[in-house]
């Protein structure tokens, strides 16, 4: 069952988001976490940047694995995943940079590169807590439409709309590119918790579909609900469309 926290506005949907991380690392200071970018963590990023400066927060034996890379874009690339993790989280706390995982999008072998991943992840003992966006489709990591409940990391092809939604951070949508290395619907639910964060209206479909509608390949996020240990943490625009009827409900 999905547990599904509302919280007020996007700010404090990512304080709350960075809590439950935190409480995470502070458990379990090896804790292994699944990481995701796009504009939804950012704020969220920033929060535990700051529990760190301001707290201590220890990032030192923390492993991550990130969902995602785009096909073709070098880690130095101001838009691939790995430069977005750089600079939006891991350069400014204390993790070690050995510890942090992104798959290749240079990979001379992009099949490989997706088998290499899954080994690593299976080798560090799985993933403790994954952190997941949502994309208007209803995509989570790059699992479009269409992705089998059972899909492991593989080379993807992105949606139009997926091209569209991502535009925004490219001089160019000509400059989007049109695939990528995604961990599946499957590598993603064999974490032991994961953690969903959407805000805006414009994910509020999406959001109802995954939460209250049918599990189906048309909406991979629905496929989250045979997760056991599953929270959707959205602001009051992103809960909007939400029916709330037999889901536990928490406001913030
Ligand atoms: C990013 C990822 C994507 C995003 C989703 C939402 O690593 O896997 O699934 O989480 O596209 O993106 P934003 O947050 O930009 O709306």
């Amino acid at each position: 069952m999905i547990k599904v926290i509302i919280a007020d506005n996007s700010d404090l949907m990512s304080k709350k988001a960075a809590q439950i991380f935190a409480e995470r690392i502070k458990a379990k200071p090896n804790v292994i976490l699944g990481l995701a970018t796009g504009g939804t963590p950012v704020k969220m990023y920033k929060e535990l940047i700051r529990m760190h400066k301001q707290e201590g927060l220890d990032f030192s034996k923390v492993k991550t694995f990130n969902l995602d890379e785009y096909l073709g874009l070098a880690p130095t690339h101001d838009q691939s995943y790995r430069y977005f993790m750089n600079t939006n989280l891991f350069d400014h706390i204390n993790i070690k940079k050995e510890n942090t995982n992104v798959l290749n999008g240079l990979a001379k072998n992009a099949d490989e590169e997706c088998k290499r991943y899954e080994e690593m992840i299976k080798k560090a003992g799985g993933i403790d807590i994954q952190l997941l966006g949502i994309g208007g489709n209803g995509h989570i990591a790059f699992n479009e439409p269409g992705s089998a409940k059972n899909s492991r990391t593989r080379v993807v092809s992105l949606t139009e709309r997926t091209i569209q939604d991502n535009a925004r951070f490219f001089k160019d949508i000509s400059e989007v590119p049109t695939k990528a290395l995604s961990m599946g619907n499957g590598t993603i639910l064999e974490a032991r918790e994961i953690v969903l964060i959407a805000d805006k209206t414009s994910k509020a479909d999406a959001i109802s579909k995954s939460i209250e509608g049918p599990q189906t390949v048309d909406v991979p996020a629905s496929f989250l609900q045979s997760h056991s240990k599953c929270t959707f943490v959205v602001d009051k625009d992103a809960a909007s469309k939400l029916l709330k009827k037999s889901y536990e409900y928490v406001n913030v």
